[in-house]
């Protein structure tokens, strides 16, 4: 079981001290990714009622809210959720709001949410607990779209057991099996992979070659998962898609 009071320290510590930015420029290489997540989050948001799993600081929420969504977000770390509240005051945003709350034990009523939205937090919790929860507060005709870091790649380990300060000792990057688990709560199931070829582009990072490279290796990797589809669990990353909640 997690530690829940560690995992609210290590992230009210890393949003009071932004500790993690050190390797933020890895980070340059995820725009295809992160146009993928995009064009599923933002599709139609005005007049949804949506829910930031694990929202930090408050990460989608102010956009979403901006397009005309109703956006609760909750997370573990009072100081995130006390930044997203600031933010969002800051920028006059009504339609969002923030909470304290554990993900894997939700207060909001089921069948709650038209969408619910997170990154880089499935790996921090109880899988069977949140993706029964996150099927419960959905709508039937809601869908839930997370992008979450993979575990099964060898050289992509060996860097996370280097930079242990970087992350906590409960997470757990997704396996097959962490994947396959989803089919329990969700009758669809959709998945797709970013970045096993893209870190060399990093070399041009500061150059005009950077954006080139990192597209060509983008496509690169699409052509391999889809000639070898086991290998796209060996990517960094993963867009996951789950509707029609089973509600077990
Ligand atoms: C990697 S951060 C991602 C934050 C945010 N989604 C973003 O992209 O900036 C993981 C987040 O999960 C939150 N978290 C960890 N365990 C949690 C739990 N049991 N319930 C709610 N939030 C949790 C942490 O506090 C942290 O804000």
């Amino acid at each position: 079981m997690a530690d829940k009071l560690a995992e609210a320290r290590f992230f009210d510590e890393d949003y009071s001290t932004g500790k993690r930015l050190v390797v933020g420029h890895v980070y340059s290489i995820i725009q295809n990714r992160n146009d993928c997540y995009e064009n599923l989050i933002f599709k139609d948001p005005a007049g949804q009622r949506v829910l930031e799993y694990g929202c930090g600081t408050g990460s989608r929420s102010f956009e979403l809210a901006r397009r005309g969504a109703e956006v609760v977000g909750i997370d573990i770390s009072p100081v995130g959720v006390a930044r997203a509240t600031e933010r969002a005051a800051n920028e006059g945003l009504k339609k969002a709001s923030f909470e304290v709350m554990d993900a894997e034990n939700m207060t909001f009523p089921d069948d709650s949410f038209d969408l619910v939205i997170g990154e880089g937090i499935l790996h921090h919790l109880d899988l069977e607990k949140s993706y029964r929860e996150v099927s419960r507060v959905l709508k039937p005709t809601g869908r839930a779209v997370f992008q979450e870091p993979l575990g099964h790649n060898p050289a992509i380990e060996i860097f996370r057991r280097l930079t242990p300060s970087l992350r906590t000792k409960d997470e757990h990057p997704l396996h097959r099996s962490d994947l396959k688990m989803a089919e329990r709560y969700f009758a669809d199931v959709k998945v797709t992979c970013f970045h096993l070829t893209s870190f060399p582009a990093l070399v041009f990072r500061r150059t005009r070659l950077f954006r080139p490279t990192v597209d060509a290796l983008d496509r690169l990797d699409a052509a391999i998962f889809r000639l070898v589809p086991p290998a796209r669990y060996l990517a960094w990353y993963a867009v996951i898609v789950l509707a029609n909640p089973r509600k077990i």
